[in-house]
């Protein structure tokens, strides 16, 4: 059996120094309260509570009150009462992520859940909760990500080191197109944060929409909406943390995570908890200073290091999309994806609502050309959907407006293009194309087509024939018979 020598002494390097310890005096609710130990804690410590059945359930600090230290768990109450032991832990909680963690399955402590053994550990240690670059060493963002997805590598281009959410109702697709961005994305590694979501489907995310090889190059946090608030919270800061460790290799990281609405209520639980009085729909000022925190994270990295190009799920209640979490999230972005039930209901996956949706960076990646053509398919769309109510009812008629009857021949093509499969990709330069060929008007009449179907303003004007082409056909000369006309009368 091979040891691997420094690996080891990294472990050893990492034993604390010494132990201090309180106990426990209180237990309420998901809170416990630490006495002993207060002047040596602060906010996010870590604490060990050694519980009656003989485990020891990591804390951390939340807060204050009356002289005692605040904690909550990172795992079940059970077994923990007055006089607990409580452990001050390691200060900073950190990870040591390592390219072979790529192809795995870990929780939020960065600790295999995939029964494929022991993980690497690499070298550095990788802050859980870290700071992002500061705004002067970050570069620019890069050039463009292909995302395998037609209607977002055309409509909404996403740039390598950009940040971009989706938002939607519940069950409209948002975990269906960040599965398929997630397999199809040309971006080097994939890490992806499956924060708060339900337990069936990780599972199937991992196995059929990722599938082996999507996992292969892909590192996947997993904390399911059954886990205490702490664990889902920190499954988000540890995508996060993994993400840094590979864009710090200069590798271009695609960072997806679904969905930051579930972070925000994990934060929401725990502020709740340790008595922070709530602001906007129960959201406590907490939630609003973490969010931007953690969505900072992802974006261009440092000069000679990688981008981590961030898309965050954004579960929009009741569909309202100024609801307190879709506002704040859409404020910090650099873009946003609205997919409408709308037109998921109408059978239209992915339900990209192109005119809703914008990417703050496209207009300066694409080429001229490529500006004027997604601009006029915005403009088509537009002209449609303000004359839907009338084309449906039948109150419009065809010849009316130039711009409404090319608007009816172009939308359903449009459509057409927008709509995909879930195991179907098309790559960025081929996205264009088939665009193009799209928006390109007719050349002729199609077999049983209906010309008055066409638009007018693509309808094709015939061409002109040669001079040296017209034959001028002589007729048989003919007698004109006259025709006869009333003579005029004079007028007496
Ligand atoms: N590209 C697609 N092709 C066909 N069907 C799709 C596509 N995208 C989504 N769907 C349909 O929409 C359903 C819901 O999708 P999905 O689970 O991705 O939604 P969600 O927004 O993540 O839901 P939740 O808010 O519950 O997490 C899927 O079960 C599937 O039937
Ligand atoms: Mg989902």
């Amino acid at each position: 059996m091979s040891v691997n020598i420094s690996s080891i002494l990294n472990d050893l390097e990492r034993l604390p120094t010494h132990h201090l310890f309180g106990r426990v005096s209180a237990v309420q609710g998901l809170l416990i309260e630490v006495a002993g130990i207060q002047n040596n804690l602060s906010i996010g410590d870590r604490c060990n509570i050694h519980s009656r059945d003989g485990r020891r359930v990591v804390s951390e600090v939340i807060g204050f009150r009356e002289g005692r230290a605040l904690v909550m768990p990172f795992g079940p109450l059970e077994g923990i009462g007055i006089g607990c032991r409580a452990e001050i832990a390691e200060a900073i909680p950190s990870i040591y992520p390592d390219q072979s963690w790529l192809g795995r399955v870990v929780n939020a402590f960065g600790r295999p859940v995939d029964g494929a053994g022991a993980l690497g550990s690499g070298p550095e240690a990788y802050p859980i909760k870290a700071a992002p670059p500061s705004a002067h060493t970050r570069k620019r963002v890069g050039g463009k990500l292909d995302l395998g997805v037609r209607a977002v590598n055309t409509f909404t281009t996403c740039c390598h080191g950009q940040r971009m959410g989706i938002f939607a109702g519940s069950g409209v697709g948002k975990s269906t197109i960040l599965s398929m961005m997630a397999r199809y994305t040309s971006a080097d590694v994939t890490v992806v944060g499956l924060v708060g979501e339900r337990g069936r489907e990780a599972r199937e995310f991992i196995e059929d929409d990722l599938g082996e090889e999507g996992l292969r190059r892909s590192v996947v946090v997993v904390s399911t909406s059954d886990e205490p608030p702490l664990m889902r919270r920190q499954a988000a800061y540890v995508t996060m943390a993994v993400a840094e460790y590979f864009r710090d290799q200069g590798l271009n990281v695609l960072c997806l995570m679904d969905s930051v609405t579930r972070f925000a209520m994990a934060q929401r639980e725990i502020s709740l908890s340790a008595g922070e009085p709530p602001a906007s729909k129960g959201y406590t000022p907490a939630v609003f200073a973490e969010l931007p925190k953690l969505l900072e994270r992802a974006g261009p990295g440092p000069k000679k290091k990688g981008n981590i190009t961030g898309l965050f799920t954004v579960l929009v209640e009741g569909d309202d999309h100024n609801e307190p979490i879709s506002d704040a999230v859409r404020g910090i972005l650099d873009g946003h994806i609205v997919l409408d039930r709308a037109i998921a209901e109408r059978g239209r996956y992915p339900a990209l609502n192109v005119l809703r949706s914008i990417s703050r960076t496209m207009p300066g990646c694409n080429t001229d050309d490529q500006n004027t053509l997604i601009a006029r398919a915005r403009k088509i769309i537009s002209t449609y959907e303000d004359m839907a109510e009338l084309i449906r009812l039948g109150a419009y008629r065809r010849g009316t407006n130039a711009e409404v009857d090319e608007a009816m021949y172009y939308y359903p093509r449009i459509e057409d293009f927008l709509r995909q499969l879930k195991s179907e990709q098309t790559d960025l330069e081929t996205c264009y194309r088939l665009l193009a060929e799209v928006l390109t008007p007719p050349a002729a009449p199609a077999a049983g087509e209906d010309a008055a179907q066409r638009p007018a303003v693509a309808r094709p004007v015939p061409p002109r024939p040669a001079p040296q082409a017209i034959q001028i056909k002589q007729q048989p000369a003919q007698t004109i018979k006259p025709v006869a006309r009333p003579v005029p009368q004079p007028v007496r």
